[in-house]
């Protein structure tokens, strides 16, 4: 048998899923709620890439442009420089292929559950029988099966953001954008939250971005942390979370999650920073 030239062995470099590159936004006058206010720059030159199918944080100080950053990936609002390359496009209007989870669930209330989640397929006017047929997996995928005709009022606000979760996902995009979809729920709801979301990326290969304020949080999910700078975002530190999946609650026990942990610390300043015999310096 022939052996295979070398050529044939070689891997290709994995190309980014998406390339944010040199990002910078300037809210100016004619954005503001007053005309004399100043211009406003919400982000400098940021930059990272993630791969097909990573969850990648961002993490940083309240203010800092975070909620900015996905809004310009989801081609919501203009950048004011740089680009955004999501798969083959760049994105200059708004993304078809995109979920998004916002901090509150913004469930509408007259509506039962399963329609909450059908919402975006009566966007699309792809509410058919197969969209049904995916909510209700979805639903059960995420312990809701029960309460597939209940209203929002009934569920809890875990429950409801696990809703929120189906509906960003019911179109099965390749991009899911979660702007601190946790933060408002308790700290056992949120673990909870935190490994069902590893199990949908797991199940459905989406990439997603996740700003979250909580280091442990972003450690726990991430393949990637990005650490933002005060504002004007910029981009501190990309921090790679070497941590095995699947991950378990006793993930958060070990030496490698606790070293990740002070290395995001001292990105974010909280820590003072310390040299290698480990004297704050
Ligand atoms: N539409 C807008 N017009 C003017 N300024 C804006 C607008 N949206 C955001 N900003 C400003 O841009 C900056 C970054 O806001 P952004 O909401 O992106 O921060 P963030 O990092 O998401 O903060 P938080 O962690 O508190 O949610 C803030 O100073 C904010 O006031
Ligand atoms: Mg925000």
């Amino acid at each position: 048998m022939d052996r295979p030239h070398l050529e044939t062995l070689t891997i290709e470099p994995q190309m980014a899923f998406g390339s944010i590159k040199n990002v910078s936004k300037i809210f100016s006058a004619g954005e503001l709620l007053s005309r004399s206010a100043e211009p406003v720059v919400a982000l400098d030159d940021a930059s990272f890439d993630f791969e097909q199918g990573q969850l990648v944080s961002l993490l940083g100080p309240s203010g800092c442009g975070k909620t900015t950053l996905l809004r310009i990936v989801a081609g919501l609002i203009p950048k004011t420089s740089g680009s955004v390359v999501i798969g083959d496009h760049e994105v200059v209007e708004p993304l078809g292929d995109y979920g998004f989870v916002f901090q509150s669930p913004s469930l509408m209330p007259w509506r039962t559950v399963i329609d909450n989640v059908l919402f975006p397929m009566e966007i699309l006017k792809r509410n058919n029988k197969a969209a049904r047929q995916r909510a209700g997996e979805l639903l059960e995928l995420v312990g809701l099966s029960g309460f597939v005709g209940a209203r929002p009022h009934q569920l809890s606000g875990g429950m409801q953001q696990r809703v929120a979760l189906c509906r960003a996902l019911i179109h099965a995009p390749q991009l899911l954008l979660m702007d601190e979809p946790f933060g408002a729920l308790d700290e056992l709801t949120r673990m909870e939250m935190n490994d069902l979301l590893l199990r949908i990326r797991r199940e459905t290969g989406a990439s997603v971005l996740f700003v979250t304020h909580s280091i442990s949080e972003a450690i726990y999910l991430s393949d990637k942390v990005i650490v933002f700078s005060r504002r004007p975002a910029r981009v501190a530190q990309e921090i790679p979370i070497d941590l095995p999946y699947p991950r378990s609650q006793r993930t958060r026990f070990t030496p490698a999650f606790t070293q990740a942990e002070r290395i995001a610390s001292e990105a974010l300043g909280v820590l003072p920073p310390v040299d290698e015999k480990g004297t704050p310096s």
